[in-house]
């Protein structure tokens, strides 16, 4: 029996309503498979900055650094600026622990209907790799003359080669275990610096690759590109803003942001990686026993895999595709009427509980 320590971290909204899916998933799945988890709770929160004037305490990384993984819900309130609950908790986190690659993989399921009329179901599966730690998402720059019509705010984006290279490293290497396909977003036209830069890099490291075919697209054709032909894709390597956004559209074109799973790797393993469905905390449906807990159980996958078991992902991966092609099962947000709970038996069920 291996045991793995996970750091978990439900957060607010539904993040709270999802986290215990994804355990159950764990738990059993990982029963099956000779792997225990134990699991150390944090209130880490809005509704903790609301209470104790932070979203963590002061040592909150080290309180964390030596677990084998981390899981977050969801974070964020309707009260709290996002940006406070977002470099309050999830920054920190990610650049601490060095997680520069953000992965999040896109499917579109039998049993689920895409907005998208060209998404078919099985043929659209690809993974967007997302730089996480540099780029747009920048603390340098500032506000002048505040409150004055000459007012002006200026932020720096940042590219490194080093922060470029690893995690278009990680994406080529990845796009070599799948269908050996790489696509980077780029904005060479019209961001004259940074973006050419990373151009030279995905050119320079492309041929360490030789059986991994590799384009460039643009950002806004890209986005048009993913809605009219989403199944031309594998692996989609962009920055920190460029692959926040794709993230989401593509969320989108899978038919819900409810089912979009995301993991934060630090490929070295110095630290743990953290693992978070990719929706927020919906405080418009929050409370209700009704989020789509599909995201956070795919997440769980991504956890398992991560901590080498990668038979368990793969059922886990299975379970949710026999719920959503064998059943009429769903939550409100895929159209039907069932609970978290309820999807999350059907999926435990599938899994073999
Ligand atoms: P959101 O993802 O929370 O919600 C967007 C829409 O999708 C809402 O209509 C929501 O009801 C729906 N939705 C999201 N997840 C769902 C699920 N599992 N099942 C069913 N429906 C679902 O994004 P929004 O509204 O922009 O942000 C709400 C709060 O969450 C904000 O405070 C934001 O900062 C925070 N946030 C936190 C993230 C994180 O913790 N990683 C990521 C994104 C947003
Ligand atoms: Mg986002």
């Amino acid at each position: 029996m291996v045991t793995h320590r996970i750091a978990l971290i439900p957060g607010d909204g539904i993040g709270r309503e999802v986290t215990p899916a994804a355990r159950a998933v764990l738990d059993t799945v990982g029963a099956r498979h000779g792997v225990k988890f134990d699991y150390d709770e944090f209130d880490w929160s809005c509704a903790r900055f609301r209470r104790e004037g932070a979203m963590m305490p002061d040592d909150g990384l080290d309180l964390i650094r030596h677990h084998d993984g981390i899981f977050l819900g969801a974070v964020g309130d309707p009260a709290v600026p996002d940006h406070v609950s977002l470099w309050g908790l999830l920054i920190p986190i990610r650049r601490g622990f060095r997680q520069y690659v953000n992965l999040r993989p896109v499917k579109v399921f039998e049993g689920v209907r895409s907005p998208v009329r060209n998404a078919v179901a099985g043929q659209v599966d690809f993974v967007v790799v997302r730089e996480n730690v540099e780029g747009e998402y920048s603390e340098i720059g500032g506000r002048l003359n505040r409150g004055f019509p000459e007012e002006l705010a200026v932020q720096e984006a940042v590219f490194t080669r080093a922060g470029v290279t690893r995690v278009l490293d990680y994406a080529f290497a990845l796009a070599r275990r799948r269908r050996g396909r790489l696509t980077s977003a780029t904005k060479s036209n019209g961001i004259v610096h940074t973006m050419p830069f990373w151009d030279e890099l995905v050119a320079g490291l492309a041929p360490s690759f030789p059986d991994v075919g590799w384009e460039q697209e643009h950002i806004d054709a890209l986005c048009a590109k993913l809605v009219l032909d989403p199944a031309r894709f594998d692996v989609i390597a962009g920055s920190n803003l460029f692959g926040d956004i794709l993230s989401d559209l593509a969320a989108a074109v899978a038919g819900s942001i409810g089912i979009a799973p995301a993991a934060n790797i630090n490929p070295e393993r110095d630290f743990p990686s953290m693992f978070e469905p990719v929706h927020g905390s919906a405080p418009d449906i929050a409370g209700r026993g009704i989020a789509n807990p599909l995201g956070a159980i795919w997440t769980a996958a991504l956890l398992l895999d991560h901590l080498g078991h990668a038979e368990a992902a793969a059922e886990v991966e299975h379970a949710i595709a026999a719920v959503l092609a064998e059943t009429g099962i769903r939550t409100p947000d895929l159209g039907g009427t069932a609970g978290t709970e309820e999807f999350t038996k059907a999926v435990l069920e599938y899994a073999g509980a």
